[in-house]
């Protein structure tokens, strides 16, 4: 079995950014600058939001962190919005999800201004990706394609199982992984939590992605012999081993599953950083004015 090292590919992507804000900034111009809007306390969306935060000032993006309460009314943080789309200073920003119940995710979302949406999920983004025209493809999809390409894993040809219909990760995946590009070119089974006999598809996987939230929940029996499994899931549970009294688990059971496949992606340090890593490309892209001139 071959660890996938999303960390260390993530600081290498990282690096090359960072050679190229050198460049912008001795030429004169600004440094790239993203925004993050977080609302309320959820500890997931604050690791997340600081770890962007963090990143920034690794690659030497400016960057600002807006904060709302969990009460914020829909009108306020729509202001907030109209804010950072008319900040010519702001080159792109995030509004980290999930959001509170009271609030309509989609209409937050296709608020924000689609040259500036570096999260890749205003629906303009979401339907150039799906016609192969320039667009930010949302930051887990991309990083999950950038790892498989480090990996010269093949994907021509190949039956890739995506299991779980996010709007954030396993549609845009199956779309991605299905398009006629180096990269693609897989024959795509997306299945979620209405699907029938699950380990049917799952143990037919040469590529299986799993994006459903559910810690654990893919066993070694559910896999094939030489399996790629990338592990997206993140859920907190409490544990008495760390310092925060929480950890990450994914939703794949890493040490049978470790046994039986050809590559894994570890939670942490697999898809995670990639994540962090294509949103930081997808804001250089932006500060380029690389995807809308
Ligand atoms: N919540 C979980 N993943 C993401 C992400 O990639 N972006 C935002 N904005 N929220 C998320």
């Amino acid at each position: 079995m071959n660890l996938i090292d999303g960390k260390k590919i993530s600081l290498k992507i990282q690096e090359n950014i960072a050679e190229e804000v050198k460049k912008i900034t001795s030429s004169g111009k600004k440094p790239p600058h993203l925004a993050a809007v977080l609302v309320g306390n959820d500890g997931g969306s604050e690791t997340y939001v600081a770890a962007k935060i963090k990143a920034c000032g690794r690659v030497g993006f400016n960057s600002t962190l807006i904060r709302h309460p969990e009460y914020v009314t829909e009108e306020k943080l729509l202001q907030t919005i109209a804010d950072l789309n008319n900040n010519s200073d702001i080159d792109g920003f995030i509004v980290q999800l999930p959001l509170p119940r009271h609030i309509n995710e989609h209409k937050i979302i296709e608020a924000v201004l689609p040259s500036k949406d570096v999260d890749g999920f205003h629906p303009i983004n979401v339907g150039r990706m799906v016609l192969n025209l320039p667009c930010y493809v949302s930051a887990t999809p991309y990083g999950i394609v950038q790892l498989l390409e480090h990996y010269k894993i093949e994907t021509s040809g190949k039956h890739c199982v995506v299991v779980g219909r996010s709007h954030i990760v396993g549609s845009p995946m199956s779309i991605l992984m299905a398009k006629n590009t180096t990269l693609g070119n897989c024959t795509v089974t997306l299945c979620h939590s209405k699907t029938t006999n699950l380990s049917d598809y799952t143990r037919s996987a040469d590529i299986l992605i799993c994006a459903l939230g559910s810690p654990e929940f893919i066993k070694a029996d559910m896999i094939k012999q030489g399996a790629v499994v990338v592990d997206v899931g993140t859920t907190r549970v409490e544990s008495t081993e760390s310092k925060n009294g929480f950890k990450l688990k994914g939703d794949v059971m890493f040490n049978e599953v470790s046994q039986k496949c050809s590559f894994i992606t570890p939670v942490p340090g697999g898809v995670g950083p990639m994540t962090i890593a294509s949103l930081l490309k997808n804001t250089l892209l932006a500060a380029k004015k690389e995807i809308y001139p």
